[in-house]
């Protein structure tokens, strides 16, 4: 994979991509991504993903370029490193910017903007074919998750939490209510219909989740309610799914020690991942 990536206009070697040790982004975590998958060269759902990433930093008042020039920089970016019609990622990442180390940010800092290209981490298809396990766990982040903030370790812990217990995702819990992965939202299957913890501050508005909403479900008719899932109801699922960029669709066959109805992939679940894999990869 091409190391060329893109510091605040310019794009450079790897080696010359230097941060500096006063990046807020580097010091406080203070800064919003962006992952965007890359299909045959095209970036799947870029300007929803540009929009996500100026409403994140507005929320946290850092200063931002606009989505023409956001879209601009990124497509001009993958031409340059001649991307070609490879399937990719994209990174993108804004920090606050440079100043010596105090909580109290000054106004007006100039904002860094970076992107770096990457394989597009396509999981072995077995999981899809399959499926795979999760592991629940107690939701431990602050309570402005909607925001897609750098400040991940509480998402990192859980992660790492699943891959010691041999699961893919960890999907966590606030009070006794699921509220999404890791790194995916969560969806499961209740009488022939959808259900998704709703969109509240206390988790990420998922691309894929609303892709699934708003382009897949209504071509499958299928309905979809936005309702809290307890635990409880969550182990009591027909099928159950996560989403996002780089888990797509992925079906869900084992919640901890307990299966998801017979254990295997729902059929539900496999029109939506077939669906999906129709809208990326045509
Ligand atoms: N993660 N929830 C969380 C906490 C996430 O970090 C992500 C994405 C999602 C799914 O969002 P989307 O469908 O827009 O990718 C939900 C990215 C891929 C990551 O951190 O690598």
């Amino acid at each position: 994979m091409n190391q060329k990536i893109y510091v605040n206009g310019e794009i450079v070697p790897r080696q010359e991509a230097l941060v500096d040790i006063e990046d807020r982004g580097f010091q406080f975590a203070d800064g919003v991504y962006e992952v965007i998958a890359v299909y045959q060269g095209k970036p799947f759902k870029l300007r929803e993903h540009l929009e996500r990433l100026v409403f994140s930093a507005a929320e946290l008042e850092i200063s931002c370029p606009g989505i023409a020039e956001l879209q601009e920089e990124t497509e001009g970016y993958l031409t340059s490193i001649g991307l070609g019609t490879e399937d990719a990622s994209i990174y993108i990442q804004l920090t606050r910017g440079v100043c010596p180390r105090t909580h109290v940010y000054p106004d007006g800092l100039d904002s860094i903007l970076i992107m770096k290209a990457g394989s597009l981490k396509s999981r072995p298809e077995e999981y899809y074919q399959s499926g795979v396990k999760i592991i629940t766990r107690p939701d431990e982040r602050w309570s402005r998750c909607y925001i897609k903030s750098i400040a991940l370790l509480p998402n990192v812990m859980a992660k790492k939490a699943a891959e010691r217990a041999q699961a893919y995702e960890a999907v966590m819990h606030r009070d006794g209510f699921v509220t999404e992965g890791s790194s995916s939202n969560l969806f499961l299957v209740e009488e022939g219909g959808l259900i998704t913890p709703p969109a509240t501050n206390y988790i990420l508005k998922g691309i894929t989740r609303q892709t699934v909403i708003q382009d897949i479900a209504p071509e499958l008719d299928l309905e979809v309610r936005g309702q809290s899932i307890s635990l409880d109801r969550l182990f009591r699922a027909e099928e159950v799914f996560l989403t996002g960029t780089t888990t797509e669709i992925m079906p869900v066959v084992r919640i901890d020690e307990n299966e998801v109805g017979r254990g295997l992939v729902g059929e539900i679940t496999g029109r939506i991942s077939e669906a999906y894999r129709g809208l990326t990869r045509v």
